[in-house]
């Protein structure tokens, strides 16, 4: 089945100057990209976004530091890509995350992670509906799915 992440690279990733190299990580696998922008998150957007978080102690100073800068926010899609995304974005903590994932590459900190990604079906469709107007999601044949994958996972 075809999935989507909600991707975002947090304000350290912006302010880091990592933007192009987190979405050629993307792109160089193989992923679809069907929406990308620039924007603030905001206190409303935050609190439903890490609901999940709001007994966590962390839960204010992680909300003040994804409003400190803009953020990217991206849509990836791919053939049951979800946890592949995940794979190439490294677990939380930054220091020991697998090198060779974005986080295991690039970052030392467990709240400073440069990236957020979905964890699942029904977590990508609460961002996607969080972050994205459906006008700002992009459907459109990328040639390649041609060679990155089979007929059949493409459902051809
Ligand atoms: P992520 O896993 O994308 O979503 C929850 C975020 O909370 C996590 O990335 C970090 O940015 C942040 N986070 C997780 N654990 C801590 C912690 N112990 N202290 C501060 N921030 C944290």
């Amino acid at each position: 089945m075809m999935q989507r992440s909600v991707v975002l690279v947090k304000p350290d990733g912006v302010q880091r100057g990592l933007i192009g190299e987190i979405v050629t990580r993307f792109e160089r696998k193989g992923l679809k990209l069907v929406g990308l922008k620039m924007m603030y998150l905001t206190d409303e957007i935050l609190d439903q976004w890490y609901v999940h978080h709001k007994e966590k102690p962390f839960f204010g100073s992680l909300k003040h530091f994804m409003m400190s800068s803009p953020i990217v926010a991206m849509l990836w899609e791919g053939y049951e890509s979800i946890d592949t995304v995940r794979k190439l974005v490294g677990i939380t903590k930054g220091r020991e995350a697998e090198c060779g994932s974005i986080r295991g590459d690039f970052a030392m900190s467990q709240s400073n992670n440069l990236i957020h990604a979905s964890d699942s079906v029904e977590g990508a469709k609460k961002e996607l509906d969080l972050v994205f107007e459906p006008s700002e999601i992009f459907e459109y044949d990328k040639d390649d799915y041609l060679h990155v994958y089979s007929q059949e996972e493409r459902g051809k």
